[in-house]
């Protein structure tokens, strides 16, 4: 039988800051129903993990209360964004990725499972000049040599691309497009089959160049709900997660438990907050001024 594999994204937990943690309760309670033989989680497991290492601890432990074994690749709100970061968040580092290994042991690994590959990635790193991110090339390329007919998936944070690997906008939702050609040469060759990530909390699943690229939704919260009909990028923003059967052909079902409840911070751009990085960095949600708070609500 195809191995059943649930994915999961974006939980943004933090035992200082646990703004979405009921949504971590009911995904548990949903995947201990599902029983599924692996979960895979596509980062940002922590709130913000760049300025408070405290939240990967903390992600690291509850992610040990999941009802299978796991793998998870790190995200921007674990590590730090890409280089250039093109709206103040903080950036990747060697300190930061250092903080991932101690708590999560990896940032890259090779997983087999039923007759497909898995490669996980740290996608954070890729453009940041860091030694890690050659180390990297050379171990995926390895990975995918050796797979021995195996199909590959890749699993990382952010998605390659909108609807195209050559799509040229500069956008921090997707890969840039100068760091995609590694992975865009691989769906070339046809060496890879699948993609999966996370980060933009909108789930979509579309064949793009002959592979499947699917956007797993976030656990935490969503943005704009509202906005969603507009049609430049066509995914759905809901709280939930996906299930994967490593057929052959992958099969791909949506979950969208009805307890999760659709967090829509949208407001928070435009209520005063920000980003919500801020909220969760330098201005303590308490320490706001009254008049700040009543405009967000
Ligand atoms: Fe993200």
């Amino acid at each position: 039988m195809a191995p059943r594999v649930a994915l999961i994204s974006d939980l943004h937990l933090s035992r200082a800051k646990p703004y979405f943690h009921a949504n971590w309760e009911l995904l548990l309670r949903a995947l201990a129903e599902e029983k599924p033989d692996l979960v895979l989680v596509g980062g940002d497991l922590a709130l913000d993990g760049p300025h408070r290492e405290d939240d990967l601890a903390f992600a690291r432990a509850e992610l040990d209360r999941l009802p299978a074994p796991w793998r998870a690749v790190p995200g921007n709100h674990d590590v730090g964004n890409c280089i250039p970061d093109l709206r103040g968040e903080a950036v990747v580092t060697e300190a930061r990725q250092a903080a991932w290994l101690r708590h999560f042991g990896e940032d890259r690994w090779t997983l087999d499972i039923g007759a497909w590959r898995i490669i996980g990635l740290n996608c954070l790193v890729c453009g940041s000049g860091l030694a890690v991110e050659a180390e990297q090339e050379a171990f995926l390329e390895e990975a995918v040599a050796s797979a021995g007919g195996r199909p590959v998936g890749l699993l990382f944070h952010k998605p390659l691309c909108n609807a195209d690997p050559l799509d040229t906008a500069v956008s921090q939702s997707f890969w840039y497009p100068e760091r995609r050609e590694p992975i865009a040469r691989l769906l070339r060759e046809r060496a890879v089959r699948l993609l999966i990530s996370g980060h933009l909390h909108e789930s979509r699943d579309r064949v793009i160049g002959g592979a499947r690229h699917v956007w797993v939704p976030g656990a935490a919260f969503v943005q704009d709900i509202a906005g969603e009909w507009l049609p430049e990028r066509g995914g759905r923003r809901r709280v939930g997660y996906m299930m994967l059967e490593l057929a052959e052909e992958p099969r791909v079902t949506l979950r969208e438990p009805a307890a999760m409840i659709n967090i829509d911070i949208g407001n928070w751009l435009r209520g005063g907050i920000g980003h919500y990085g801020d909220l969760a960095g330098g201005a303590p949600f308490l320490g706001l001024a009254p008049a700040t708070v009543d405009k967000a609500a």
